[in-house]
């Protein structure tokens, strides 16, 4: 891992073996973007990176009547408006004199060991051994501001991270209209863009398309990352695949309004920027005051778009999640919602409990419904304490009686809500988002508490850290039930109002911050209706989130591999739910639910009251085999071999890093009669000469013979074939566990 500095032609080169960064200072002083891709080796001069073959068209602008330069062809590091290029620009100021600014120009740069931390925002994090930063300074005298470019890249893994802070140096007041925070010029455009776009209930589906000249974007004005779109794009090269070739990866470590975009210009460019959404944003930074905008991770892969998530999960395993969560193995959990939504008392609650713990379940979770008079989702969000009349002995004798059944005991909460039906109402009904005075804009019966206010967050902090220690809480599940509307705050000055979603996601932050510096230990899982904040901003605070609401096995076949695409398997909630399932009425067989929720945190989300004897032997026999293989699952390298978006068949495994264990999931939607195509999987990441034995069959293959001719899988029905057929019908499943030696 190294970062060269030329001094003399102000060039820079981060590479560490796996790739380059290369940037360099243009002859207008900005900085300009030479190279990002596979390592190459240093070398003293890269300035025939530059794009020199400027088309002197009539449209073209030239630096200082330059013919041999112009901002329009030069490939940029952080574009801006106004002096030549007209390109979507990264950064925009208001003045009070109206100047929109000269440019930014090279002052200096720093460069350090390690990664220094972000104040009150979620970041990847490394020791000094783990990474090496370069902060690259700016300046722009005629707004006064000094932009702060900073780039760490990690010693192990193709990845570059991103940010950008800026300073007021004047001495008047200066508003930033956006500041994204990376932007790349690739010199070509060649590629298909990659994003995980849906709603509620189907989020995170794969989507490509071809880049096309203009702008194409990603994006969520919603207050929340959302279930419509990830804070992630990816290009990928046309030819690449699954397993090969080129592709760039793009995560921006938020969890609210962000705007992704590429824009492709009249000489085939291709921008890639990524930042905090400019609609509606505006923020005021008085004099001598800095704002820090989020961390974009960028991946570089040649190894497909299996070879970046690889890159993701390690990155986000090792550097994103927080320390204990590394390494602590996740409970199997029991989440009562579906058993009884809003319809539960102590009793009902503990024979639940009894019930599962016998089926070797490690964690009881108390969901929506246990607080103030909740009957329905009408009422309560805000008072955080026990309904009376569903628990009258309180919290902590039913934790009590779930801990002495030697299980942990998790708790639901959406701390960002509140109904106006409920007591916090009464007593605060300011510390709503928007103007009470409006008609306000409702979502589930809910508004939103403000928590661009400190005393708002306090409160919350304070309500919590009391249950958490009274009932010696081991996991909360944090909600979030609907996006945010109306977005005002009487505690912010009108000019101030453009600040009010960024300033509400740090105070979500910041209570998370308080909650897991105070209890490390307690073991968070993010929600948002399902899966609407699946972000990296939400696992530097909570390792897991639950991916959607929608159970379906089938369902979340496409669910889950496209949030494999950037999340490692293991931040996934995934439980086994009734059949047939509340979302979709799909009746699929307990293997099938528990086949696909393997590759993900386990859980279940039934009745165990409602099993029948062959059920609950089933259910003890998966969680056997998932405690057995929770290490695999987390630990592991995920290849994807079969996508549910192309075909009627998933398959996908994971290997573990010294390549003697492999867990492989097959699944088959639709059975297709008399199948003529050969039931083998070709496998991945497997090692070439170890004799490999798949423990349900007992069948040993070496593991080019399992990659390069295929696992043989289990024997579908053919219509005539009853005496051999091991499956058959529709949604079919199997999982094998392949041990090396
Ligand atoms: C939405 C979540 O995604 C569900 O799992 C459940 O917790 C409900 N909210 C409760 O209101």
């Amino acid at each position: 891992m190294n970062i060269f500095v030329n001094e003399e032609n102000k060039q820079f080169h981060l590479t560490n073996g796996k790739i380059s960064y290369i940037f360099n200072v243009l002859k207008n002083g900005s900085l300009g973007h030479l190279y990002f891709g596979k390592s190459i080796k240093n070398r003293d001069d890269f300035s025939h990176f530059l794009r020199t073959d400027i088309p002197t068209a009539a449209s073209c602008h030239f630096f200082q009547d330059d013919p041999a330069y112009s901002l329009e062809t030069v490939n940029h590091e952080y574009p801006v408006y106004g002096k030549g290029d007209f390109r979507d620009a990264a950064i925009e100021l208001e003045t009070k004199d109206g100047r929109i600014g000269n440019g930014y120009v090279f002052k200096d740069y720093k460069i350090s060991h390690g990664k220094p931390k972000f104040n009150g925002l979620p970041a990847t994090y490394a020791n000094e051994k783990e990474a090496s930063t370069i902060t690259v300074q700016l300046v722009d005298e005629s707004t006064h501001t000094n932009l702060y470019l900073s780039y760490t890249i990690f010693q192990h893994y193709p990845v570059i991270t991103r940010s950008v802070a800026l300073e007021n140096v004047g001495t008047d007041d200066v508003y930033i209209k956006k500041i994204m925070s990376s932007s790349i010029d690739f010199p070509d455009s060649d590629y298909k863009m990659i994003h995980l776009a849906g709603t509620w209930s189907r989020e995170r589906h794969i989507e490509a398309h071809d880049l096309r000249p203009g702008v194409q974007s990603i994006a969520s004005i919603r207050g929340a990352s959302s279930h419509h779109h990830n804070p992630f794009i990816a290009l990928k090269r046309k030819t690449a695949t699954e397993h090969e070739n080129e592709v760039y990866g793009f995560n921006f470590v938020y969890s609210s309004n962000f705007l992704a975009q590429v824009e492709v210009d009249h000489y085939e460019v291709a921008r890639v920027m990524v930042g905090i959404h400019p609609h509606q944003f505006r923020w005021k930074l008085a004099a001598n005051e800095c704002f820090q905008a989020p961390e974009v991770v960028m991946v570089y892969s040649e190894k497909g778009l299996n070879g970046m998530s690889q890159s993701f999960h390690d990155l986000y395993r090792n550097h994103l999640i927080s320390e204990p969560w590394k390494t602590v193995e996740r409970p199997i959990l029991i989440n009562n919602w579906e058993a009884t939504y809003f319809d539960f008392d102590e009793e009902k609650l503990v024979r639940i409990a009894e019930s599962a713990r016998e089926l070797g379940i490690e964690l009881f979770v108390l969901d929506d419904g246990w607080f103030g008079k909740r009957n329905d989702d009408t009422s309560s969000l805000g008072d955080w304490y026990a309904d009376e009349e569903k628990l009258p002995k309180g919290l902590p004798s039913l934790a009590k009686k779930v801990n002495d059944l030697g299980m942990q005991f998790g708790l639901w909460f959406e701390p960002e809500m509140i109904n106006p039906n409920s007591q916090l109402y009464q007593s605060h009904s300011e510390w709503v988002v928007g103007r009470r005075e409006e008609h306000l804009t409702f979502g589930r019966n809910q508004l939103v508490l403000d928590f661009s206010r400190e005393e708002v967050v306090q409160y919350l902090f304070e309500k919590m850290r009391d249950i958490i220690i009274k009932t010696q809480l081991s996991y909360i599940k944090w909600d979030m039930n609907r996006n945010i509307t109306d977005a005002f705050s009487v505690a912010l000055k009108i000019d101030q109002q453009g600040e009010f979603f960024h300033r509400y996601i740090l105070g979500v932050y910041a209570l998370y911050e308080k909650l897991t510096t105070e209890f490390p230990n307690v073991l968070f899982e993010s929600c948002a209706g399902g899966g609407g904040r699946f972000d990296p901003g939400m696992f530097y605070y909570a390792p897991q989130a639950w991916a959607s609401d929608n159970t379906d096995a089938v369902e979340r076949l496409k669910i889950q591999y496209g949030t494999s695409l950037v999340y490692p398997i293991y931040s996934i909630g995934s439980h086994v739910s009734a059949s047939p399932n509340h979302q979709t009425l799909r009746a699929t067989s307990l293997e099938m639910r528990a086949n696909t929720a393997y590759f993900g945190t386990f859980g279940y989300e039934l009745n165990p009251l409602e099993l029948n004897e062959e059920e609950r032997s089933i259910i003890k026999d998966q969680i056997r085999l998932y405690t057995t293989h929770r290490s695999l699952i987390r630990d592991g390298d995920f290849y994807r071999l079969l996508s549910p978006f192309e075909q009627n068949e998933t398959a996908w495994m994971i290997v573990s890093k010294d390549k003697k264990e492999a867990l492989v999931g097959y699944y088959k939607v639709l059975t297709t009669p008399n199948s003529k195509k050969q039931q083998i999987l070709s496998l991945k990441g497997l090692d070439d000469d170890v004799l490999y034995t798949i423990e349900e069959t007992k069948q040993s293959f070496c593991g080019d013979e399992l990659m390069y001719r295929g696992l043989p899988l289990s024997i579908e029905f053919n219509g005539v074939n009853s005496n051999k057929a091991e499956r058959g019908g529709d949604y079919q499943s199997v999982v094998y566990f392949l041990k090396g030696k």
